[in-house]
């Protein structure tokens, strides 16, 4: 047979897990890992993996990539990030180095507010090509699926432009892109001592215009004692679930709210942060089938002491996944391997671990494991090739880890992307 594409005498493939499915707990530290392999692909889809000599005789490749001197592993999935904003904060970061906090400066005209104020007017156009050209840097370091929000709007009209910049990117990138509305990022200012009308609004407009358009998958919520509590929280989710999407959280990220029994409460897919989750906390999603999103990046920027509870959590046989958090206040980081670098030193995560949870585990933090996240017979071809020892190699190495060649669908992909035009 004829095909696209085969990756020979692979040194070390990291198929993560060959049968597609996340890996929970203890697995995360044994994902499925093969010498001397090869995968066939044909148009975007893995159509075999096996001995390298087995695989030559069935297929005859356009094209041949010897890899006996490469690592392959799926390509990175990103499951939380917030890449719709006009101007970065790098005021802010020097702020927190002389001493003030991330919700002190929220409070004192900083933060997510301020963003909005330079991002809700802004044009389609300006919004695209900076996020055009964030996304290329991700992809580059070898995230080939996301997550991206809204949320930098906070008014019905701003909050659907931004959806509608992440279908415009989801459609000219070679990244898949999942979308989340945010609208509850942040009151207004405008609504800042009237949060019930906000919330009616969330509820009562931009949910069911959000909905109607059909351009988000999930609805998200910044909960907070800066921003939304528990009660505002659950009213947003409540009314987002009925409409039929599916839930996000920012929980438990500076103070243990009660987060994370919430997510549970409500069966979120994902919870997110989680820094200050407690043992009920975590017992709570581990019972419901919430997936931990850790975004260690996050807590690393804000000269965090403490992070996320990922041992624990893992011992509880939960399928922790990470994520980048990229946005212009507390995270500005593109680089899912320098998330799992943090990961690994700030919450003792194994390299297989750090690995299986930017990959399937974060897939599934999408509801995308059916089609990404692994390298799998049937799954989209999005495959990292890399010019490293081994795959323990990607977060040893810090500050400059990009893959060789990166396959999106069956693809090679070929940098610049060309795709920061927009219109
Ligand atoms: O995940 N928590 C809410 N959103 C971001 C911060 C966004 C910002 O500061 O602009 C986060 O940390
Ligand atoms: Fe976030």
């Amino acid at each position: 047979m004829k095909i696209d594409l085969l990756l020979t005498n692979i040194k070390e493939l990291v198929c993560v897990s060959i049968e597609g499915k996340p890996l929970k707990g203890k697995a995360m530290s044994s994902p499925d890992v093969y010498q001397g392999q090869a995968v066939a692909v044909h148009q975007d889809k893995i159509i075999a993996i096996g001995e390298t000599d087995s695989l030559y005789k069935s297929y005859e490749a356009d094209i041949i990539l010897d890899c006996s001197d490469r690592v392959v592993t799926p390509g990175f999935v990103d499951p939380h990030t917030h890449p719709i904003f006009l101007k970065t904060r790098e005021n802010e970061f020097e702020q927190r180095l002389q001493g003030k906090t991330y919700v002190e400066i929220s409070q004192s005209g900083g933060g997510i507010r301020s963003t909005i104020h330079t991002t809700r007017n802004a044009s389609v156009l300006d919004l695209y090509k900076l996020a055009a050209q964030r996304l290329e840097r991700m992809l580059r370091q070898g995230t080939t699926s996301l997550e991206a929000k809204s949320g930098y709007g906070l008014t019905t009209e701003s909050e659907l432009k931004q959806l509608e910049i992440i279908r415009q990117l989801s459609d000219r990138l070679p990244i898949d892109i999942v979308a989340t509305f945010m609208g509850a990022h942040e009151y207004p200012q405008e609504f800042k001592d009237n949060h019930q009308a906000y919330i009616d609004i969330l509820c009562k407009e931009m949910l069911p215009a959000v909905k109607q358009q059909g351009i988000a998958e999930y609805c998200d919520i910044f909960t907070e004692a800066h921003v939304y509590n528990i009660d505002e929280s659950r009213q947003v989710l409540t009314n987002a679930k009925r409409l039929g999407f599916r839930l996000k959280m920012h929980a438990d990220e500076i103070e243990a709210m009660g987060g994370a029994e919430l997510a549970s409460e409500l069966g979120c897919v994902s919870a997110d942060h989680l820094g200050m989750t407690s043992d009920v906390g975590i017992q709570a999603l581990q019972k419901a089938a919430v997936i931990p999103v850790l975004l260690p990046a996050t807590l690393f920027s804000l000269g965090s002491k403490t992070y996320a509870r990922a041992r624990d959590m893992i011992n509880a046989g939960l399928p922790v996944a990470l994520a980048t958090d990229f946005n212009p206040g507390s995270c500005n980081c593109d680089s899912l391997p320098l998330v799992m670098t943090i990961a690994c030193l700030q919450m003792k995560m194994l390299p297989a671990e750090a690995l299986t949870a930017c990959t399937i585990n974060a897939a599934a933090a999408i509801n995308l494991e059916h089609k990404v996240g692994s390298v799998t017979v049937g799954k989209q071809a999005d495959l990292l090739i890399w010019d490293i020892p081994s795959y323990k190699y990607i977060p040893y190495h810090m500050g400059s880890s990009y893959p060789e060649t990166v396959i999106k669908s069956g693809r090679i992909v070929t940098f610049p992307l060309n795709s920061t035009d927009g219109q």
